[in-house]
């Protein structure tokens, strides 16, 4: 896909589509493909696509020439327009526009650009993020590849607003391309997308961004005595990995940002085996390894002034032979002993080793990122990835940059009151802490391990991938959060 910016001044109507915004009142908001804005041949328009009344539904139709198509998108209440709206309304364009068969389109963003107090970089990093999200095609595994569009998106501004036009469209295809990357390693299969293979990506991301890397695999990790991490590797035959990916393009004096990835490329549940119906799905188990190198994709490509260290432990949860059982003991990387009452809550196990290597990094802050909990889909369906964190403006921090990017979040308690749930007789706590409040005690057994310095859990185990059906496969979520949350902190809080 490529993006062109052209100013109005010298407008010109050579694409084969053009997109138009048309308010309740039938009124054409951006003038882009008819010289003169005409009302009969706009009223003909709406009549012959049978455009619906409902805000941002689209309807396409010929003009009388036959020679041009126009895509028309319904916004009742411009002026109204926010984040939300905006977004629906790109999305259902480009969902659009990406079923037809055109070699360029163009559409005007003058009027939308000083609509409202969005301003026109934010309008155009929308534009460009929605454009590559609705274009985007599964890297599948099928013999006959569907070839991919070459397509061509002008679109028309004022001059004035060509500079902040440019840098909206830089930041917005750096996120969206990174939450491709995101969604084409969830959508992998659990045979390709192994720990070695998560290591290779880290690997190639060091390499075009000027990052650094390690990969460290079984020995290393055994030295480093993640004894929690390795007993959910032991059923497996792929060689756990441990990934250290290095943004350091802050200043020497800045303290780092440590982002977490929970890596579980197949969840079977190991000897507490999960029954078998859409059993498939829990290849996205590593769909929190794979935000983090989506955002370290996005923020390599923008070189953001941050220094930030992305750790992702990776391994398969599989029953064996060699698997750990319920009733193991095992000791952490922290010192802290574990009873393992359930190996189906494996994520918390391979999470607390990383948050505990990260205190070598004296953070700033440390956020993971993890499908950690059935009961979190449970708590908030599919809209919103959950937030904990030991530290209240953090947590407000990330919900803030989730509303500023449409990919929300929302806090939930991580009261004292709740640690209890997680003691046990034989061990200083249990993996799990029974069927109550799920995502909760999921949440305080990782904060048990991230004492050390302000810390924030992400679960999405409700947002990273959308089940069954025709739209089966992964949303990039959340990216759009933590790169929005990224970029906020190169511009000081
Ligand atoms: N990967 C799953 C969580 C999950 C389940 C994500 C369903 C998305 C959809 C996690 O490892 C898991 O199995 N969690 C258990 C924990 C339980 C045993 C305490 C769960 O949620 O059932
Ligand atoms: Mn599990
Ligand atoms: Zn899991």
């Amino acid at each position: 896909m490529k993006f062109e910016i052209a100013s109005t001044e010298k407008i010109s109507y050579s694409s084969d589509i053009i997109i138009i915004a048309i308010d309740n009142k039938n009124n054409l908001m951006n003038a882009v493909g008819l010289a003169q804005p005409d009302e009969v041949i706009i009223k003909n328009l709406i009549k012959k696509s049978h455009l619906g009344k409902k805000d941002f539904s689209t309807a396409v139709a010929n003009d009388t020439s036959g020679d041009k198509q126009f895509l028309l998108a319904r916004i009742n209440k411009p002026e109204q327009l926010d984040v939300k709206g905006l977004n629906k309304f790109f999305n259902n364009i480009f969902q659009h526009l990406s079923t037809l068969n055109f070699k360029s389109a163009q559409i005007c963003l003058c009027k939308f650009a000083s609509l409202n107090e969005l301003g026109a970089e934010t309008v155009v990093k929308f534009y460009a993020r929605s454009a590559l999200h609705n274009f985007y095609k599964i890297n599948s595994v099928k013999s006959s590849k569907s070839s991919q569009s070459s397509v061509k998106l002008i679109m028309h501004l004022n001059k004035k607003y060509l500079p902040q036009a440019k840098s909206g469209l830089v930041i917005g295809q750096a996120i969206a391309e990174g939450a491709n990357l995101t969604k084409d390693l969830g959508n992998l299969p659990p045979n390709y997308c192994t720990p070695t293979y998560l290591g290779t990506v880290a690997k190639k991301l060091a390499k075009d961004n000027a990052m650094k890397v390690k990969v460290l695999g079984k020995a290393e990790i055994e030295k480093l005595k993640m004894g929690s991490f390795l007993s959910v590797a032991k059923g497996s035959r792929e060689e756990p990995k441990f990934i250290v990916l290095e943004h350091l393009k802050g200043k020497k004096t800045q303290k780092p940002l440590v982002l977490v990835g929970k890596g579980i490329t197949f969840d079977a549940g190991g000897i507490s085996l999960k029954p078998g119906l859409n059993m498939d799905e829990m290849k996205w188990d590593m769909g929190g390894a794979a935000t983090v190198l989506g955002v370290m994709k996005t923020i390599g490509q923008l070189k953001l002034p941050l220094n930030v260290i992305a750790l992702i432990p990776s391994c398969e949860n599989l029953p064996d032979g060699m698997a750990v059982k319920p009733g193991d003991v095992v000791t952490s990387m922290s010192g802290q002993t574990i009873e393992i009452l359930n190996t189906d809550a494996e994520g918390r196990l391979i999470l607390c080793d990383a948050l505990t290597y990260a205190e070598r990094y004296s953070p700033d802050s440390v956020i993971d990122v993890a499908t950690l909990t059935g009961a979190c889909v449970i708590a908030l369906g599919h809209e919103a990835s959950a937030v904990f964190s030991n530290t209240d403006d953090l947590a407000k921090e990330l919900i803030l940059a989730g509303e500023v990017a449409n990919d929300r979040a929302w806090h939930m308690p991580l009261w004292d009151e709740y640690q209890p749930l997680l003691e046990s007789n034989f061990a200083d706590m249990a993996n799990i802490g029974g069927r109550a409040a799920g995502s909760i005690t999921a949440a305080c057994f990782l904060s048990r391990f991230a004492k050390k310095y302000n810390w924030a859990h992400l679960d999405i185990a409700g947002t990273a991938w959308i089940s069954g059906g025709k739209a089966k496969g992964s949303t990039g979520r959340p990216v759009n959060l933590l790169a929005e949350f990224l970029l906020n902190r190169t511009k000081g809080k």
